[in-house]
């Protein structure tokens, strides 16, 4: 087996994923997991594949990337994103929005709901993420059941059709709300003045110096007062460092 220090820079030649800033652990394991799980013997045996099947290269990207999603995921942060969050936000001027690691769409297109719903307009929802065939997933709008279980049954039947396969559509008024823009949240700029920026179930599989390195960008993104969302994994230990207060579960205010 070459050993995984030169597995990690093909993939960064391949693929464009910059393991260096994952934990090591989890991403070797999940490797060996998919080693193992098509026969391909060896790191090489991966690598070669990577090059010669297209389909491959496609599914293991998305295995890395890990795109799991959905609607409204984890309620009880959604409660306050509700009642307090874009309330607060939506009295300021046509408030930024952006969820970065967005996957599939499903948390900006949740967002997007709640801002129609309270009849808010923005000046910009911003959904951007790593992997092209997330986005382009989120593009097209379609989900499977599973990925819209947490939506709650008014909205499903206000901004859904349903398709004669059991899949759901989401409506083209909430679709076109939003911009969806590739972006590595390791290399790329990132665009400021942002009221609120959720970043959910990404940096979990990212080195702890990596995440404080991110969490920083993200507070220097955000308008003075705006609000940073993570996921229920990624509290963050001391939010003071960063110019940042813990409001609720899940959810810190720039302090400043
Ligand atoms: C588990 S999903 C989270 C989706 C959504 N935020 C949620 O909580 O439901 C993690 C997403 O992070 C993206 N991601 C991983 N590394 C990234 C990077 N360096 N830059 C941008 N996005 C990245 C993945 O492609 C994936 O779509």
């Amino acid at each position: 087996m070459v050993d995984y220090e030169k597995l990690k820079q093909d993939i960064n030649r391949k693929l464009g994923i910059d393991l260096t800033a994952y934990k090591d652990q989890q991403m070797r394991r999940r490797i060996n997991q998919w080693v193992e799980r098509y026969e391909l013997k060896s790191y090489n045996g991966l690598v070669d594949t990577l090059d010669k099947d297209l389909e491959h290269r496609e599914k293991f990207t998305n295995y890395l990337t890990i795109n799991t999603s959905n609607f409204f995921r984890d309620t009880k942060v959604f409660d306050v994103i509700e009642g307090k969050v874009l309330p607060e936000i939506s009295q300021r001027n046509r408030p930024r929005i952006w969820s970065a690691g967005a996957s599939i769409g499903a948390e900006i297109y949740s967002i997007t709901i709640l801002m129609n719903e309270a009849r808010a307009a923005s000046s910009l929802l911003l959904a951007t993420d790593l992997d092209e065939t997330a986005l382009e997933k989120a593009k097209a709008g379609v989900y499977l059941p599973n990925q819209i279980v947490g939506t709650p049954p008014k909205y499903l039947d206000k901004y859904f059709t349903k398709t004669s396969k059991g899949n759901y559509i989401i409506d083209e008024s909430i679709k076109k709300q939003v911009v969806f823009k590739q972006h590595d949240l390791l290399r790329d700029a990132y665009e400021r003045n942002f009221d609120l920026i959720l970043c959910r179930n990404v940096f979990i599989y990212f080195t702890s110096e990596t995440q404080k390195r991110l969490i920083t960008s993200f507070v220097q993104s955000l308008k003075p007062s705006g609000f940073f969302i993570v996921g229920s994994a990624e509290q963050i230990m001391d939010p003071a460092s960063y110019g940042l207060q813990r409001v609720s579960y899940c959810i810190y205010k720039k302090t400043v």
